[in-house]
């Protein structure tokens, strides 16, 4: 058995070769103590990844450092954690707390919440493609991927939703760049200004309620007391970032299968009803978030190895829903593939509450383009996927041609 091995994971050749090494991995040392970055355990199998997501009391999620306890929780926010993060505020908290803010989420991400917002997505979704099916060519990324969830988030937490291209650019540099890369580095310089920004925002909210789950937020007893501004603004922070550029980043890594697919795109035209099973094949293929980490609370074994009480362990998502032992044709993108059990939204007490929103959205917005742009074309050589972030998966950029078709003349949604 492997005993350590010393890689650096957040290195731009290693996550571009991710796939063959996370299979070297699953197969020699699924669970193996990484030297790198102050050292850290690295699981990749996908039993060992779901035994670590069911387990919350021996896996922390929560960020605290110099604990009591003397344990220094480490959160979910990757090895090394980049200095500036704040405080993811619904992943990066444990317990009663954790428990309670998810029963004050939960009433607007259930089905029927989710269903009760369909036509609010239809018509975001008409009006991004009016706005350039006309023109025979856009960006499907920065077009259209990105502005619906943008908008659609914003609405949900009731901030004004024609500022989707700030937060869009923000969370897009984070999660497609490394910590040190000019471009991740110019947006965390911006994270002091977004948490005013957010701190105003949540400041305006306490004086003027709205019907949106800010204000529930604010009204809401967590662990039997009020949150103050700072971890409203936390729980924005988390509910912005995970709203924005997942969904982002699957609808971006579907329409690019369609479109270098031709015999999936044609299938999934012919017969729609079989966009939400391809849907739930990209969660588990691209894993858009591809991997968390975790605190040990204790000493405990898992796959025949000793973990030790404060270690930290990273989770790889993307590698489970790769591993051949769950899967068949791990490797191919089986878009009516029967047993899907991926963990492209975690699993456990921290599983993706916003999963519904998620899927209700993509299938929607990848129906919507099979329907109105068929023969979009994709220009292959100006294609970028995200340039290397151990933590999530998605497209920079996505240019297309194709044949121009008619407004759908939905309202201005912004008028
Ligand atoms: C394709 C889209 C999405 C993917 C792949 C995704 C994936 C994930 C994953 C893997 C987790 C972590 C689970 C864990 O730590 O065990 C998570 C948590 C979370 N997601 Fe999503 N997500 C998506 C969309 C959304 C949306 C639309 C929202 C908000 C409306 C959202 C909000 C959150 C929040 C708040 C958490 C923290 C939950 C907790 O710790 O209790 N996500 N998501």
């Amino acid at each position: 058995m492997t005993e350590s091995i010393d890689i650096d994971h957040q290195d731009r050749d290693w996550i571009a070769d991710r796939h063959a090494h996370y299979a070297t991995l699953r197969a020699e040392c699924p669970v193996v103590f990484n030297e790198h970055h102050g050292g850290f355990w690295m699981i990749t199998d996908y039993e060992s990844v779901a035994a670590v997501a069911r387990d919350n009391e021996t896996f922390a999620h929560k960020y605290e450092p110099d604990a009591p306890d003397g344990i220094d929780y480490h959160g979910i926010c990757g090895i090394p954690r980049p200095a500036q993060t704040p405080r993811m505020g619904v992943s990066e908290i444990d317990g009663p707390a954790h428990a309670d803010l998810r029963r004050v989420l939960n009433p607007r991400m259930v089905t029927k919440a989710v269903e009760a917002s369909r036509s609010r997505m239809e018509h975001i979704s008409a009006w991004f493609l009016d706005e350039l099916i006309e023109s025979g060519d856009a960006d499907l990324v920065l077009d259209y991927a990105t502005p619906v969830p943008g908008v659609l988030t914003l609405e949900m937490v009731g901030m004004p939703s024609t500022n989707w291209r700030y937060y869009a650019d923000f969370f897009h540099a984070t999660s497609s760049y490394r910590p040190g890369d000019e471009e991740f580095q110019a947006a965390v310089a911006r994270v002091g200004d977004m948490w005013v920004e957010l701190g105003d925002y949540v400041r305006f909210r306490r004086e003027s309620p709205g019907d949106d789950l800010t204000t529930e937020i604010i009204a809401a007893s967590i662990d039997g007391r009020s949150l103050d501004d700072d971890e409203i603004v936390g729980i924005l922070w988390n509910l912005v970032a995970g709203g924005l550029d997942t969904t982002t980043s699957l609808v971006s890594w579907g329409l690019h299968h369609l479109g270098t697919h031709p015999e999936d795109r044609r299938r999934l035209i012919d017969d729609p009803s079989l966009v939400p099973g391809a849907v739930e094949e990209f969660l588990r293929f691209y894993s858009p978030s591809e991997s968390l980490t975790r605190t040990a609370t204790r000493d405990v074994e898992l796959g025949g190895r000793r973990i030790k009480r404060g270690d930290v362990v990273f989770i790889s998502w993307v590698s489970a829903n790769h591993d051949p032992e769950m899967f068949d044709d791990a490797d191919e993108v089986v878009i009516d593939q029967v047993e899907n059990k991926h963990l492209g939204f975690g699993l456990g007490g921290h599983r993706c509450i916003g999963s519904n929103i998620a899927r209700v959205e993509s299938e929607l917005m990848i129906g919507d383009v099979l329907r109105r742009l068929p023969d979009y074309e994709i220009d292959l050589d100006r294609f970028r996927p995200y340039p290397g972030n151990v933590l999530m998966t998605g497209v920079v950029t996505m240019p297309v041609t194709f044949t121009p078709g008619a407004r759908s003349g939905v309202d201005d949604p912004f008028g």
